[in-house]
């Protein structure tokens, strides 16, 4: 099998973190972002430090033809796939309804369109040569629904139920895909979605550390990731259990801010 990543939103966070693992395994990367300083600075300082070969594709993945562009760049470069990293997203506070429409069309976009788009067109050549491993970043949030940050937990709930559904149609092939469900990361994140004040990041989790456990669960080919087990059993144990009004009520606290 060949060992080249495509990483979506490898510019920061939890992104940048994956690529670093991948490039330490030896393996050849593509990173994807908006940031092309980042992802230019990033490219150096893995091919120096692990003699590997690292793509700079710059995209915006909220332009609908994004996935098709970033698609059309690798085999014109004939670059193979290996391994895709849907990893690319963003957040976002407030009242659903009080919210710019704009914002939530393009979180749409990031989070669930274009990372359906781009596995469509990676999962064909990794069926055909069975062999391939796919990583979605998802999030606790996919797990239940969130008030004051509606669209983008319903994003991540689409994503933790995509990846486990394909990788039950993938089931007798050796393709895999993982969904990473992390609970709060400190990373820039918590900016890009207006949550600074947000108590839930008082303790975050470092993206070290979640890109170690979603890499290591995608190269197991795990169906779903939870990053802290006290939070995968609270999610599985007790949540579902609970009326829904009060998960409501609870879901809704958490989102609130002290400021
Ligand atoms: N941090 C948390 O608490 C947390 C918890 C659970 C799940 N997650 C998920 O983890 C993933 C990574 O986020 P992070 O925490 O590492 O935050 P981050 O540091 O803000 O990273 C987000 C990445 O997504 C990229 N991105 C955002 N919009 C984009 C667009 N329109 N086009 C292309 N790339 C775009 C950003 O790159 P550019 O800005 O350079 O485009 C950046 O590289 C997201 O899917 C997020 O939902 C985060």
């Amino acid at each position: 099998m060949g060992n080249t990543a495509l990483v979506t939103g490898a510019s920061s966070g939890i992104g940048s973190e994956l690529a670093k693992l991948h490039a330490a395994q030896g393996g050849d990367l593509v990173l994807v972002a908006r940031r092309e300083e980042a992802l230019n600075k990033l490219k150096s300082e893995l091919e120096n430090a692990h003699n590997i070969k690292a793509t700079v594709i710059t995209a915006d993945l909220a332009q609908p033809d994004s996935a098709e562009k970033i698609f059309a760049a690798t085999e014109a470069a004939s670059i193979q796939i290996d391994i895709l990293i849907n990893n690319a997203g963003f957040g976002g506070h407030g009242k659903f309804h009080e919210q710019d429409l704009a914002k939530y069309q393009a979180m749409m976009q990031v989070n669930i369109v274009s990372l359906v788009n781009l596995t469509h067109l990676y999962l064909q050549g990794m069926v055909s040569r069975n062999s391939g491993k796919i990583l979605h970043v998802a999030s606790t949030a996919g797990f239940l629904p969130g008030p004051l940050q509606a669209v983008y937990f319903a994003t991540k709930a689409f994503v933790v139920s995509f990846s486990q559904a394909i990788a039950q149609e993938l089931a007798d092939t050796n393709v895999t895909s993982t969904a990473l469900c992390p609970g709060a990361v400190a990373t820039g994140f918590v900016q890009a979605g207006n949550l600074e004040g947000n108590s839930m990041w008082d303790n975050a989790a470092s993206p070290e550390s979640v890109a170690k456990c979603g890499y290591e669960a995608m190269m197991k080919g795990e169906l779903v990731k939870i990053n802290e087990p006290s939070l995968s059993f609270m999610l599985n144990w007790v949540i579902p259990f609970l009326p829904r009004k009060t998960v409501l009520k609870m879901s809704q606290k958490t989102m609130e801010k002290s400021n």
